[in-house]
């Protein structure tokens, strides 16, 4: 069964068809990376317009590149949650009008289960009951997957969110956006750290918070801390406080996801989220886990269409489709 699959939540104008939940047969991903660089993070109405732009064009695409006409496709899924108000109209108008025109059902995805659902991409499939670590720009939580679509919150980010995090203290250090990977970038092979930052454990619950983290490295870059110790034109310190915040992060986010598996007896660990992309955190959070860690490659991390599809199958299956009046939902939870 091939589901088209529309993707727009954010910055990523994105179209892929999907096999049965698990074949990607095409994966259009187009980035806006650069146009919002310039202002150092994403700006909801110029993200809106270009979706409308790239929005046909990327379709055209997916579906070309798959290989498929309308006639072989079963259905279309499309985000309608959490994210931008109008990024997200996009997508939902085009697949409104895509699936009513083609007669083919609607199937309404949650952004946060599609990254959950990038991980059946990859074989094998994963195993129930997981522990979900979901880290990404505008999100970080932890859940229980008990089954297709159960989903029990654990925890939650306090403040801000991972990748969030990763955002300000890039821009911080002049680094520029996305944060994620710029960190990465410059923290990559740097042995000496040599920042002692804060970790906030929150002990007694599953929730996370980063916003102390990124007071502390504020402090240090404004001198208002240990003044002396860190100089902004030197180069090496730039690299140790960038390795030293990712590695804050990292042990946060592996230390709570495996004590909360352990405790809920969780087969697997799985990620999923832009952040999940992060090499140091696949790495730690795979040598540190006693059960198999799923993670799907970097690009399917990150935000993409076939995620979205795979999940619309999964959903689809269940019978879950929408109506023409389906709406955009920007602050979706996922329980
Ligand atoms: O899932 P995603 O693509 O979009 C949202 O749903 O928010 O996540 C984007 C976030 C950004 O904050 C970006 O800085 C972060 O994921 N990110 C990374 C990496 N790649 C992307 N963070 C750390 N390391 C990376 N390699
Ligand atoms: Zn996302």
């Amino acid at each position: 069964m091939k589901i088209l699959g529309i993707e727009t939540s954010c910055d990523e104008t994105a179209a892929a068809v999907v096999e049965d939940g698990v074949t990607i047969l095409s994966n259009v991903v187009a980035s806006q990376e650069q146009l919002h660089a310039r202002f150092g993070g994403i700006v909801p109405e110029v993200a809106s317009r270009q979706h409308l732009l790239t929005m046909v064009p990327v379709v055209q695409e997916a579906l070309a590149r798959a290989g498929v006409g309308w006639d072989d496709l079963a259905a279309v899924a499309v985000t309608h949650g959490p994210g931008l108000a109008g990024s997200l109209l996009v997508g939902v108008s085009m697949a409104k009008s895509l699936a009513f025109s083609r007669r083919l059902p609607l199937v309404p995805v949650n952004h946060l289960e599609g990254h959950i659902y990038a991980n059946w991409l990859a074989s094998p499939v994963p195993e129930f009951p997981l522990v979900c670590l979901i880290v990404s720009g505008g999100h970080t939580g932890l859940f229980l997957m008990e089954g297709h679509g159960q989903y029990k919150s654990l925890g939650q980010t306090r403040d801000d969110a991972a990748g969030e995090a990763f955002d300000k203290v890039a821009r911080l250090l002049g680094l520029g956006f996305p944060g994620g990977p710029a960190i990465q970038r410059i923290a990559q092979g740097v042995e000496a750290r040599g920042y002692a930052l804060p970790r906030a454990w929150l002990r007694g619950t599953d929730d996370f918070s980063f916003s102390g983290l990124k007071t502390a490295v504020l402090r240090l870059v404004k001198g208002q801390e240990n003044a002396g110790s860190f100089t902004p034109e030197d180069s090496k310190d730039m690299a140790r406080m960038a390795a030293s915040f990712q590695e804050a992060v990292v042990d946060v986010l592996v230390t709570k996801t495996l004590e909360t598996a352990q405790r809920e007896g969780a087969r697997e660990v799985l990620l999923g989220g832009g952040v999940a992309a992060n090499l140091l955190l696949r790495d730690e959070m795979a040598a540190r886990s006693p059960i198999p860690v799923r993670v799907a490659p970097p690009h399917l991390c990150t935000d993409n269409a076939a995620m979205i599809a795979a999940c619309g199958y999964f959903r689809f299956r269940e019978g879950h489709t929408a109506g023409w009046d389906l709406d955009v939902h920007p602050s979706l939870k996922l329980t």
